[in-house]
Parts: C-alpha cells; sequence; structure tokens
C-alpha cells in the first residue's frame, strides 16, 4: 500500500549537511501495525514527514497504491494528505477552543457530506475510543491521555488507510502510553487501517506487531 525504496533524506544547513534518511526501504500494507524506535535525532520524524507526504525525499521513492508521490501536484498531495493518511503527534495535537466532538468533526469540514453524518461519525469513534461521557468538554477539561484518544479518533474519522502517530505517548506516564498503544490496536482490527508508531520508548515499541529500529537514519527490523 506505502511503500518506500532506498529513500534518502539530507538538510543543508548552511555548509552543513545532514544525512537524516539513508536509504530506508520499508513496505507498510493494510491493517499493518509497525513501531519504529530510535533515540532523538535518529530521523523518525523525517520519516513520518516523507511517509505523510509532508516532505520530499532527496532521493529514492515513496509510493502510495503505486503512485510516486514526487509525480503528483501539490492539489493531489493536499487530497491524499485530507483523505487517505491521519496523523497523531505527541502534543499540539487538538484545538483548545473546540470540544472533543468538535476536535474529531475537523477533519470533514472540507467533506461534502451532510452536517449530521459528519456529527455521527464523529460520536461513533469518540464512542469507540471510550469517550462518550466526554463528547462536549474541551481539551483543559480532559487528562492527557484522553486527550491522545481524541487524537486517534480525529486521524481516524476521514477513514484513512495510514494512521502516522509521532511520539503519540510522548507526555503521557507509561501506564497511560500503554493503554493507548492498546486502543489503537483495537482501532486497527476494527478498521483495518495500518498503524505506524514512532516512538523513543521501547517498552512501547515492543507492543507493536512488527518493530523496526531506526538507528543514524539506518532502518533495521528488530527482534525481539
Ligand atoms: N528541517 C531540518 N533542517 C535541518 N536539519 C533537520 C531538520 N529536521 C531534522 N533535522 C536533523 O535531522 C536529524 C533527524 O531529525 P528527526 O527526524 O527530527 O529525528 P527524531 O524525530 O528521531 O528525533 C537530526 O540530526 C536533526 O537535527
Ligand atoms: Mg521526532
Amino acid at each position: 500500500m506505502l511503500t518506500l525504496e532506498k529513500v534518502s533524506k539530507t538538510y543543508n544547513v548552511g555548509e552543513m549537511q545532514v544525512e537524516a534518511l539513508k536509504d530506508v526501504s520499508l513496505t507498510v500494507n493494510e491493517a499493518d501495525f509497525i513501531s519504529i524506535m530510535g533515540p532523538s535525532g535518529s530521523g523518525k520524524s523525517t520519516l513520518l514527514h516523507l511517509m505523510g507526504a509532508l516532505d520530499v525525499p532527496s532521493s529514492g521513492h515513496v509510493c502510495l497504491e503505486g503512485k510516486d508521490l514526487s509525480t503528483l501536484k501539490e492539489s493531489e498531495l493536499t487530497v491524499i494528505r485530507r483523505t487517505q493518511i491521519g496523523f497523531v503527534f505527541q502534543a499540539f495535537n487538538v484545538v483548545p477552543q473546540l470540544t472533543a466532538l468538535e476536535n474529531v468533526e475537523l477533519p470533514l469540514r472540507p467533506h461534502r457530506l451532510p452536517t449530521s453524518e459528519k456529527q455521527k461519525r464523529a460520536e461513533e469513534l469518540l464512542e469507540k475510543v471510550g469517550l462518550s461521557a466526554r463528547m462536549n468538554h474541551l481539551p483543559r477539561q480532559l487528562s492527557g491521555g484522553e486527550i491522545q484518544r481524541v487524537a486517534v479518533a480525529r486521524a481516524l474519522v476521514n477513514r484513512p488507510k495510514i494512521v502516522l502517530a509521532d511520539e503519540p505517548t510522548g507526555e503521557l506516564d507509561s501506564k497511560t502510553s500503554l493503554q493507548l498503544v492498546e486502543l489503537m490496536k483495537k482501532m486497527k482490527e476494527e478498521t483495518h487501517t495500518a498503524f505506524v508508531i514512532v516512538t523513543h520508548d521501547f517498552a512501547l515499541g515492543k507492543k507493536a506487531e512488527r518493530k523496526l529500529e531506526l538507528i543514524d537514519g539506518t532502518l533495521k527490523e528488530k527482534g525481539d
């Protein structure tokens, strides 16, 4: 579904070149649940940005459903980001002025769906992530773990093919982190959406079905 072929990414910073990713190849299939572990600076965010069509590689190819993203126009990439990919980040995930329900509905705004349908979809997802009693709460009335559950619901509301999560538990304690991973697994089972989670937390990464490790920009399978 999503493939990376010998992807490299080099950032130019003044005279300096930073090789953030080196020859990374990876295939993500439907209903995969993948963790990519690595320390800070190993290239995790760079990799997710390339997978999510938020940035372009210096060399190599990123293909979604057989289409090389580098051949697409910006308007086509915008549609892909909006319809095929869901994002979950560590923080700043939700809009503070909007309720949980409004946050989950947000990605549906550009879509031509009846308002009642948008609300129904958002409510169903909030129920699935265990927040039916919190739909009208503002983020400041929710715990960190609940906010990330809202973020997971929001990432799924467009029924994407893949959810990309960048350190989604970075602000959570270890128990809440593990609960969030279990929730993402449950959502994967129910929706068959693939999940790719990058994290520096090995305890968390271990919970994935396929475990990869990123070391200084090089990706490899990780044994147990
Ligand atoms: N926009 C950028 N410009 C220059 N260097 C960058 C940029 N983004 C990341 N880097 C560098 O690339 C390397 C990988 O960064 P990143 O992908 O953010 O790693 P991680 O998410 O694993 O912490 C780091 O050395 C970082 O300093
Ligand atoms: Mg990062």
